[in-house]
């Protein structure tokens, strides 16, 4: 027995990703990444009725949503910009990339634009050190940035349709 507390389509896609694997709470990491990938992201009311089918607490489902940074408990923007802000990319120049992003795009780390636009997430390592500072949006990689690369980088996506 559980409590009905999403709506019908988050109803809807969160017993999709929990019947995926069978109601087992073990897999909890995949459900909650074929959550996002439907949804887009974690909502609170679908993790709450995640929660209440899996029977685990809800605090254990917030735990892993925010480890895994490909999780995220809020709607994202249209472009995801990662900018790797480990050691060696730190050490070359990637806080200063960084910084260009969050005061060009307004936001702070782990923001989305006010035009949904871009979301904008520092990570620890992308295992591309020897190409420091690396960013990357969506799926495509850029190597040795400089700051003053990204208003080029950064206006391929502001225009890019769909
Ligand atoms: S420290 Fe940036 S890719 Fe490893």
């Amino acid at each position: 027995m559980t409590t009905d507390t999403a709506t019908p389509d988050l109803s809807t896609a969160v017993e999709a990703a929990v019947e995926a694997y069978a109601g087992d709470p073990g897999f909890l990491i995949p459900m909650l990444q074929d959550l996002q990938a439907d949804l887009g992201y974690v909502p609170a009311e679908a993790a709450r009725h995640m929660a209440d089918l899996l029977h685990v607490p809800l605090s254990q489902l917030y735990s892993v949503a925010t480890f895994y940074k490909s999780l995220s408990l809020v709607p994202r923007g249209k472009h995801l910009i990662t900018v790797c802000l480990g050691t060696v990319c730190y050490l070359k120049g990637a806080k200063e990339v960084a910084a260009r992003i969050e005061s060009q795009l307004e936001v702070g780390p782990r923001m989305t634009t006010k035009d949904g636009l871009f979301t904008f997430e520092p990570v620890n390592c992308l295992g591309m050190c020897g190409l420091a500072p690396v960013m990357v949006i969506d799926d495509d990689h850029f190597t040795e940035v400089r700051p003053g690369q990204v208003p080029d980088i950064l206006a391929r996506y502001s225009g890019k349709e769909n």
